[in-house]
């Protein structure tokens, strides 16, 4: 076949375009399985980006020619540096919500009454599954997807257009003629449920943490900066609505998913008219005995008034349409029989009873753990091994046990231990703490196993190939007991008889690519650094403290040295620091004075470089030290992004007014602090003008 590759994307004929199509196809398709399943691409990034680029153009050039095996129908752009903060032209609402069908039937009644309708006029609504997903908006432009977003805000979403292209289910062109030039689509992007549990095996296998669910892997899937890593999950799109569209295309919500359907888009098929509220109930009901079996997470039924002209009628209140109501299932419960009950050792010792259950679907997922939280939960619930409990799901969280349905004289008290399972250590409980803690400290082989999982968590050294179940096995072995040995276990294997790649489940490439990911964290930012030391109290927020305070390592660990001290002015500085309390700072103080962490740190910083925190550009910036409240709705941003927006710039960001208060920043809907401030005096700015005053 002629290559074409020499003419510039523009002056290529139709035939020679559809020729280079099918080139471009052929040859990215080639470098896609290069760089997936050999890890060995043979030509730059930036050539590759080139060849997809090429392609994106004369795509867009002769959209009649796209072809379905297109690489943009596959994959996106290698990697892009970012998401792009879009607006939308019709903000994308949420729902109200119904758990009753007492809500239901008051919900219709609120129509009716506001559309002033006889009781012998009917109103018709369809009933629909709520998607557990996320939403997002596809434009398109005389039938070729141009844009697709994430829901944001409402107000605002994020581009992420190339990662949406790789979902089968979005058609990068529509079928058919009848559609409008300009056309929003929206629906629900979500992981199937088996796609979810192969994923979460496969994270497993490459020592990444689980996902809690099918919504947060797809959420997680979506928001990739390289769209290879999102087309490698399997997403799916249910299309359920419209945004701008420059036509009409139906008089009824029915109708115009029908049209949506002869587009491309994939409709669910458990969408139906209903006459009034008891036929939607009762669909209701029907999707919910359903629910276990369907390949996907729902979590409720929506209900949406079916013409169009009187959801335009209704328009909508706050930031939901008048038009439409979820309706949520319960918290999903079964019964089960209590078996046994097992004490977990965490990290810092805390013991946690889990319940061993007699395996039961819930929500069509076996449950055969529970978590019962602590010896008061126990106490609280009076359960007894042997008892017959109620086990809830409720979304992400782990599943419990929320009750005892019926206990029997062969039931058996649950003992909660009063020394530790793992080392024998008696359990101490500080006062005011609900949870019993092992008093063993690093000499308990259970926390030291946890705290070195913690120590290469996804928030910490997040070492690819090094997850929960290799930490297990290294420890096991003896081969990883302290952080440092992690750093070393190349050059023992490599001295060693025994050699990794040998043992069951390692291979040549397993054992070099996890050297390789241990090699690429031996540099490592400063409250990476911290967080990853697992010390009581200091999660990341505070290892984030403690980095803009004290810069480096060497300096924290001198300052740690001298505030053990307490009459020492290192103490007093820490206690200064905004958000350090005493509890806080003993336990840093504590740890830095322990002996055996002080070799443990030791030996770890001889492996590895912690680089100095770079604090944001603070001295040249006006706002250093200033007070800011934010008040009222923002419209362009989020509460944390203004919160963040401030605090980037050395200000303080303040939940009241008072005399110290620098800035009010007001939104729509301001009261009594826009009343405060402005008696006082206070400078007073809207969301916009904060904007322009920070760029
Ligand atoms: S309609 C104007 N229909 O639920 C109405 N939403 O709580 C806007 N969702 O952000 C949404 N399935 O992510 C609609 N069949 C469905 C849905 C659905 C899931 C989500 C959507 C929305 C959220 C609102």
């Amino acid at each position: 076949m002629s290559d074409y590759g020499s003419i510039a994307d523009d002056d290529l004929t139709e035939e020679q375009a559809k020729a280079e199509l099918a080139r471009l196809s052929r040859e990215i398709a080639h470098h896609d399985a290069l760089y997936h399943g050999k890890d060995a691409p043979d030509i730059s990034d930036s050539d590759y980006d080139n060849l997809r680029l090429r392609n994106e153009k004369i795509e867009a050039r002769f959209p009649h020619l796209i072809r379905s095996d297109s690489p943009s129908h596959r994959v996106g752009s290698a990697v892009s540096t970012g998401f792009l903060k879009v607006a939308h032209t019709v903000p994308m609402l949420s729902l109200d919500n119904a758990f009753r069908p007492e809500d239901v039937d008051e919900f219709v009644g609120r129509v009716r009454r506001f559309l002033n309708l006889s009781s012998d006029q009917a109103l018709m609504l369809i009933a629909e599954p709520k998607i557990d997903g996320l939403s997002a908006s596809l434009r398109y432009e005389n039938g070729i997807l141009v844009q697709g977003l994430t829901r944001g805000d409402g107000k605002v979403g994020e581009n992420i257009t190339q990662n949406l292209k790789t979902i089968q289910d979005i058609p990068q062109k529509l079928k058919g003629r009848d559609f409008p030039d300009i056309l929003e689509i929206r629906g629900e992007v979500y992981m199937a449920k088996d796609d979810f549990f192969t994923l979460n095996k496969q994270q497993d296998t490459i020592g990444k943490p689980p996902f809690a669910n099918p919504r947060n892997a797809a959420a997680g899937s979506l928001r990739q900066l390289d769209s290879r890593i999102t087309a490698s999950r399997r997403l799916h799109f249910f299309a359920y609505g419209w945004g701008e569209v420059s036509d009409n295309f139906g008089d009824t919500q029915y109708d115009c998913l029908e049209k949506m359907r002869s587009w491309g888009f994939v409709i669910n098929d458990l969408v139906l008219r209903c006459k009034n509220s008891m036929q939607a109930i009762q669909q209701y009901n029907k999707i919910g005995e359903r629910r276990a079996k369907l390949a996907y997470d729902i979590d409720g039924v929506v209900y949406k008034v079916d013409r169009l002209d009187l959801q335009e009628r209704l328009g909508m209140v706050a930031r939901s349409p008048r038009w439409a109501i979820a309706h949520k299932f319960p918290a999903e419960k079964a019964i089960t029989i209590l078996k046994d009950v097992d004490f977990q050792v965490g990290r810092t010792g805390v013991i946690t009873p889990v319940a061993r259950l007699q395996p039961v679907t819930v929500g069509g997922v076996v449950v055969s753990n529970a978590t019962l939280h602590n010896a008061d939960e126990i106490l609280r619930l009076q359960v007894k091994i042997g008892d017959e409990v109620i086990v809830q799901r409720a979304g992400d969280v782990i599943p419990q046990l929320v009750e005892v349905v019926k206990t029997s004289e062969q039931s058996r008290v649950i003992n909660f231990p009063k020394n530790c399972p793992s080392c024998h250590s008696h359990l101490e409980r500080e006062e005011g703490e609900v949870a019993w803690r092992c008093s063993g400290g690093l000499i308990c082989p259970a926390q030291r196993v946890e705290r070195l999982k913690h120590f290469v968590s996804r928030n910490a050294f997040d070492i690819d190939g090094l997850g929960s179940k290799q930490i297990e096995f290294f420890f096991s072995e003896g081969m990883i007991e302290s952080p440092a040995d992690i750093f070393t276990l190349e050059k023992k294997d490599t001295e060693g008889l025994s050699r990794l790649k040998n043992r069951d489940g390692w291979g040549d490439l397993s054992v070099s690519n996890l050297w390789q990911a241990i090699r690429d964290r031996r540099i490592i930012s400063f409250d990476r650094f911290i967080f990853a030391l697992g010390i009581h109290h200091i999660g990341q927020q505070n290892a984030r403290l403690l980095c803009l305070n004290y810069v480096t390592v060497e300096n924290l660990m001198a300052v740690m040295d001298q505030a053990h001290d307490h009459a020492s002015e290192a103490y007093e500085q820490l206690l200064n620091i905004d958000g350090i309390g005493p509890k806080v700072a003993d336990s840093l103080v504590g740890f830095f004075a322990e002996p055996h962490n002080k070799d443990v740190l030791e030996r770890l910083l001889a492996e590895i470089t912690v680089l100095p925190f770079e604090a944001p550009d603070r001295d040249n910036s006006p706002l250093a030290g200033k007070t800011i409240v934010f008040t009222g709705s923002l419209e362009k941003m989020t509460r944390q992004e203004a919160k963040a927006s401030a605090e980037k710039r050395g200000a303080k960001v303040s939940g009241s007014v008072s005399s110290k208060t620098d800035i009010l920043v007001a939104g729509p809907g301001a009261g009594s602090k826009l009343k405060k401030a402005t008696d006082l005096g206070i400078k007073i700015l809207s969301e916009q003008e904060w904007l322009d005053h920070i760029k």
